[in-house]
């Protein structure tokens, strides 16, 4: 995305030096690189912003504020998927609310979840989703943690032949569900699972990423950092001058570009509810990607330490 000097001044008016300098950066170099979602060819950035947590209390004008803030710029940077799920407290209402206010529907890709048991329940809690989001299309919607899936697979299916939603999947962030997980995924057809995967948490790499790949899904990716832990085992350490080579300039698009260098995850979603991030996590979708030598030198620098 080429910015003009008044675009770029308009663009960035209030934020701080080092941020426009990063935000300048990014905004003029190449557009983020996209994968395809296997069963519609689609191009979706590789990575997305996550809302759990971060965006599940919102208590004042304030804190909406800096999430209107973050939203605004992973936008302006070209950041299209926000996950999200009706468990995240208020985060679906917040995403809502500033979509809305900031006009900016129509370039997102909102994901969300059912996380209910029952298909009564699912529906209503879906049809809640809806209105929550303040939109009339979300376009993937997952069976939370395999919370009674076959039977919301089923409306999902529905809502997905009436198009009202564009995806359907299943998520897990827990390695005792990976075994049903991996049955689920062989049995069913679906376009998308969502699994959590990280250099230090390389289990899903190994088998149902891969098989996900096959049975034609798409792979996004959950906690990239461990839910920050990652960012507390290289505390104090400088990054390692061969980050270099494959354009990482933080510790944030080392991890992250390690995630969407596997050749079977379509896209990560760290949790981003600050400005600062946003080109940071946004700067793993550019320039070079490891390649599989690479991959193994982030391995073993992670293990070693
Ligand atoms: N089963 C499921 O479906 C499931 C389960 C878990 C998560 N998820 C999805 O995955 C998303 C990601 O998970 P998560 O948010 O829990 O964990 P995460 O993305 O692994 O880590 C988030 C942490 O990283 C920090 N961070 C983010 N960007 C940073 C940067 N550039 N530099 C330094 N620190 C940075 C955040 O800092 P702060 O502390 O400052 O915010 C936060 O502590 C969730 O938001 C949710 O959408 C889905």
């Amino acid at each position: 995305m080429a910015l003009n000097r008044r675009e770029f001044a308009a663009t960035v008016f209030g934020t701080s030096a080092s941020l426009l300098a990063h935000r300048f950066a990014i905004a003029q170099a190449a557009p983020l690189i996209t994968k395809k979602i296997p069963s519609s060819g689609e191009g979706i950035p590789v990575i997305g912003l996550g809302t759990a947590r971060r965006y599940e209390t919102m208590k004042n004008a304030e804190e909406l504020g800096l999430l209107r803030d973050t939203l605004r710029e992973f936008k302006t940077l070209g950041g299209t998927i926000i996950d999200s799920s009706p468990t995240y407290g208020t985060a679906e209402a917040v995403i809502g609310t500033i979509t809305e206010e900031l006009k900016i529907r129509d370039g997102l890709f909102l994901a969300t979840k059912v996380s209910i048991s029952g298909r009564e329940a699912g529906i209503n809690q879906i049809e809640q989703s809806f209105k929550s989001l303040k939109t009339s299309r979300i376009d993937l919607i997952a069976v939370h943690n395999l919370r009674d899936t076959t039977v919301h697979l089923k409306t999902l299916r529905d809502l997905k032949a009436a198009g009202r939603i564009r995806y359907v999947g299943i998520t897990t962030s827990f390695e005792n569900q990976y075994k049903n997980f991996e049955e689920t995924v062989r049995r069913e057809t679906l376009d998308f699972i969502q699994i959590d995967y990280a250099l230090d948490n390389r289990n899903a790499g190994e088998r149902i990423i891969p098989l996900a790949n096959d049975r034609g899904m798409a792979v996004m990716v959950n906690l990239p950092f461990g839910r920050g832990r990652l960012f507390h085992a290289v505390q104090g350490k400088q990054l390692p001058d061969w980050a270099a080579e494959v354009d990482c300039k933080t510790w944030a698009q080392f991890f992250l570009k390690y995630i969407v260098s596997h050749e079977g995850v379509t896209c990560a979603v760290p949790g981003m509810a600050q400005v600062k991030y946003v080109p940071d996590n946004l700067g793993a979708a550019q320039g070079r990607l490891p390649d599989a030598a690479m991959r193994k030198r982030m391995e073993s620098f992670i293990d070693g330490i």
